[in-house]
């Protein structure tokens, strides 16, 4: 098992030579339109490559037709999501006629596939270039070649455990909170996933570079920090021995300031009692760094047949021990989770099962999938695979269910005043701001757009399913 790489600072240099020499440098006066599909970590991803484009002398646009760069990063989670990518970028074909000198490139977790990334080279040729996962650092060279070179080029390389520490990273701040990768890759390889084929072994950065990051962003005026990783129990690096996801938690909320951090995601296996108690013992608070009390444990079913089919390794007595001591140690803890729908075998009684769970957990919210057949997994190929009429007949039944204890579990905060972070403008309605608590309940609410980035405190009047509905007070909040 291949457990760390760490990138050589020469060819960090390298790649800052494209970036910074002038006779290199390739986006003077033009623009880039950087699209980005899957998860925070593919977001996160992007603020790197924007952060590249721009030392490269792009600037950045949210209009593909005055774009001179177009970069799709792509997520490969979901069968779907691999089609909306593949027909985002047929749709550009159309810019590259208008304009020639248009160079489009793809990178992201789709293309990371070798059966996709033949697809791409012979059968989309106006795709200029691809990137893989791992070799996001190689950009500068990769679109500067491209260009100079006139050549198309295609580089991925899963087995590469990399970390690239000090790449420009370009992110809007505006709202107050960022991203900020502790790890990646993922060992775990459940069976119907395909995520540790794409992102590569799991690798951890520096603690001192994790902190350092922190606290530029903490200097920024940042308020709430998001941890990334597919599985952030099992961050371990290699500089630090017996050094832990908790031991980072705690060292981070010993920086001086004041923000939530909130962290994703945790796996079953992992996610210790010993986290719990670090983040019980550093709860939000005024003038202060600390955690979110927010869980986000991934169940995936309710059945323990399926999970030891899908390899999770751990079985729901464990998870519903870890929920009880969550909701013991901390009262007012939100938990989510994701469920899949439809895994190979899944009878009747196993979906059951699944629902008997969410009816005992109540859980404050659910990310629910149809199970997605992926290529090169070992689920892909296993007997009974569900037909989709069942599966989509599976997938109503529970979003009902939990459409209405997610509804119930809001509404029992109709009366309450909760402390929230004011993150922008709503989304459905342009009178109204968006704010978001520790625990991550969505508000909307009338104020003034001064108020984006700053903490308030909103009297809670009404509750749908996803949102909460109330109005600024002054005093004390629960
Ligand atoms: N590392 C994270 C999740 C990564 S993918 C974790 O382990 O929790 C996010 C979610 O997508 C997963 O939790 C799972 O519920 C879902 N997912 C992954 N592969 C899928 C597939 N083939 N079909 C449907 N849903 C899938
Ligand atoms: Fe996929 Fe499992 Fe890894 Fe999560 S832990 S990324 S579900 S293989
Ligand atoms: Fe994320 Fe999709 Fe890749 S969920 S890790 S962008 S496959």
């Amino acid at each position: 098992m291949i457990n760390e790489v760490s990138l050589s600072k020469e060819e960090i240099k390298r790649q800052f030579d494209y970036m910074s020499d002038i006779s290199k440098i390739i986006g003077h006066g033009k623009k880039i339109f950087v699209q980005t599909f899957g998860c925070q970590q593919n977001e996160a991803d992007s603020e790197k490559l924007l952060g590249m484009a721009e030392k490269m002398g792009y600037e950045k646009t949210n209009d593909p037709n005055e774009a001179s760069l177009i970069l799709i990063n792509t997520c490969a989670v979901r069968e779907h999501a691999e089609l909306k990518a593949l027909s985002i970028a047929g749709g550009y074909k159309h810019c590259k006629e208008k304009n020639p000198g248009l160079i489009i490139g793809i990178c992201g977790c789709m293309v990371s596939q070798e059966h996709r990334k033949s697809d791409i080279k012979n059968k989309y040729p106006y795709i200029d270039f691809l990137i893989g996962t791992t070799l996001i650092h190689r950009f500068p060279e990769i679109l500067y070649k491209t260009i100079t070179e006139k050549k198309r080029n295609f580089v991925i390389d899963n087995s590469a455990a990399i970390i690239a520490e000090g790449l420009p990273v370009s992110r809007d701040l505006s709202s107050g909170s960022a991203y900020v990768s502790i790890m990646y890759g993922c060992n775990n390889f459940c069976t119907y996933c395909i995520v540790p084929y794409v992102r590569g072994r799991e690798r951890s950065r520096d603690p001192e570079a994790v902190l350092g990051e922190i606290k530029e962003l903490l200097n920024s005026g940042v308020k709430e920090i998001t941890l990334l990783g597919q599985n952030v129990n099992s961050y371990r690096p290699l500089s630090k021995a017996q050094y832990g996801f908790k031991d980072l938690l705690t060292d981070i909320c010993k920086l001086p300031g004041e923000a939530i951090i909130h962290f994703m995601t945790s796996h079953p296996k992992d996610a210790s009692k010993e986290l719990i108690d670090v983040m019980a013992k550093n709860p939000p608070e005024k003038g202060k760094i600390g955690i979110s009390s927010r869980f986000h444990l991934p169940l995936q079913s309710g059945s323990d047949r399926v999970l030891k089919a899908m390899n999770r390794h751990y079985d729901t007595a464990h998870y519903k021990e870890l929920i009880y001591y969550m909701r013991e140690r901390i009262p007012d803890i939100t938990i989510t989770t994701d469920i899949i729908v439809g895994f190979p075998g899944e009878s009747e009684k196993d979906f059951n099962e699944t629902l008997d769970m969410l009816k005992e957990i109540r859980y404050d919210n659910i990310y629910s999938f149809i199970y997605s057949k992926r290529s090169g997994t070992p689920a892909a190929v296993m007997e009974n695979q569900i037909p989709d009429e069942i599966k989509g007949a599976r997938f109503q039944k529970m979003v009902a269910l939990q459409t209405e204890i997610s509804k119930e579990k809001n509404f029992e905060f109709v009366g309450k005043t909760v402390r929230a972070l004011v993150e922008g403008i709503s989304k459905t309605d342009d009178k109204k701001l968006t704010a978001r608590t520790a625990s991550n309940r969505v508000i909307h609410f009338e104020g003034d757009r001064s108020l984006i980035g700053e903490y308030v405190n909103i009297l809670i009047e009404n509750a749908e399913p996803h949102v909460m509905y109330g109005r600024q007070v002054y005093g004390k909040y629960i």
